[in-house]
């Protein structure tokens, strides 16, 4: 961190990675790769697109079409090339020893999601029975292909703000048990129950935390009208909870990393009697995290955090590049242009955050 004279103070971080992403596909690419390549080099890339990545061949074609909007995009020769999509596979009840083989050697696949069917959004080829997965984990387990989880239940009969604690509890114990050396990612963790879990465990299982959980809770959803922009999944939780959540993202601790789980929906279908869950935060991400961190004195914490921690997690080495954050406010836009003329609103569209990103 420097300071200079004119109270003006400067954070320059090793390049940040996103280790857990949503940049849909076809025509919205084009807002969401600019976004997300203008201040990650990694992103990890989450397979549910309609229909699915399923198989090297499906992320193959996905690479493709993000790096044909990456090179049609007006940012720098060197974010161009810098910006490095990983691609993840979407574990379904007939993912094949062979699809987790090919997906081990091609060079392109980082992980494997699991989405229980019907946890989230386009989750419905999700898997419904994770005992059928026994031969797919194993070869995960022996390729060193680690497991992303939406770590939720689905049942119709758990309330929606226990479903994480019923999912750590009641299965992912159960797998860590039969797996034990199976490299496993709780991702955008909402709850002190999964943050204790993820602290139990050994160093093979770790956890993403998105801006909005460390920024807000169930109030901000709720109070005074409900937010749509708040709605994501798993859904925030109680204040206490986002308490917990800033202090072990903001303790150093490499179990926890950034995954910003930025996740577009055009705005008629967030503001809806239906609201999609998900929130934009790709374009903002580092501003916003650094605003959660500097709340609570840590800013000096958001380097491991943002870029070096994930890095190590995935045995990958960390960035050289840097990017300079500035205590000049910006204000987050009310919104982005998306596809067909729709539009797009990021967390905390029209506020004004007092981190900004230094213009090269
Ligand atoms: C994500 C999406 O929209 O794809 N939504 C969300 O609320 N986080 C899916 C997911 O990661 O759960
Ligand atoms: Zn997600």
């Amino acid at each position: 961190m420097t300071a200079t004279t004119d109270s003006t103070i400067e954070l320059t971080l090793l390049q940040p990675d996103d280790w857990h992403i949503h940049l849909r596909d076809g025509a919205a690419l084009s807002t969401t790769v600019r976004h997300a390549a203008a201040s990650f080099n990694r992103v990890i890339c989450m397979p549910n697109l309609v229909p699915p990545v399923k198989n090297i061949v499906d992320a193959r074609s996905y690479r493709e079409r993000i790096l044909q909007h990456l090179q049609a995009c007006d940012l720098s020769p060197e974010r161009k090339v810098a910006f490095d999509p990983r691609m993840t596979l979407y574990l379904t009840d007939h993912t094949t020893v062979q699809d987790i083989e090919a997906a081990a050697q091609s060079g392109i696949v980082q992980a494997v999601k699991l989405y229980p069917a019907g946890a989230t959004t386009n989750s419905a080829d999700g898997v419904t029975d994770i005992n059928a997965c026994v031969d797919v984990f194993e070869a995960m387990e022996k390729h060193d292909l680690p497991l992303l989880l939406h770590g939720e239940v689905t049942h119709d009969h758990v309330d929606i703000f226990d479903r994480e604690k019923r999912f750590l509890d009641e299965v992912l114990a159960q797998i860590i048990v039969k797996f034990p050396t199976m490299k496993i990612v709780v991702e955008h963790i909402t709850t002190s129950d999964a943050a204790d879990f993820v602290l139990a465990q050994g160093n093979q299982v770790a956890a993403t935390i998105t801006p909005q959980h460390l920024m807000f809770n169930r109030n901000h959803l709720l109070v005074g009208g409900i937010k749509p922009h708040f709605y994501c999944l798993p859904i925030l939780k109680r204040a206490s909870h986002q308490k917990v959540l800033l202090d072990v993202a903001t303790s150093g601790n490499p179990k926890f990393f950034m995954g910003t789980d930025s996740a577009p929906h055009p705005i008629d279908a967030k503001e809806s009697a239906c609201g999609c869950a998900g929130c934009y935060s790709a374009a903002a991400a580092l501003p916003l995290y650094a605003t959660a961190f500097d709340s609570v004195g840590k800013i000096d914490k958001l380097e491991g955090f943002a870029s070096r921690f994930g890095a190590q997690f995935y045995g990958l080495p960390v960035n050289q590049s840097t990017i300079t954050l500035v205590n000049t406010p910006m204000q987050v836009p009310t919104h982005y242009p998306y596809f067909d003329g729709r539009k797009l609103t990021p967390l905390m569209a029209g506020e004004t955050l007092p981190w900004s990103i230094k213009s090269q």
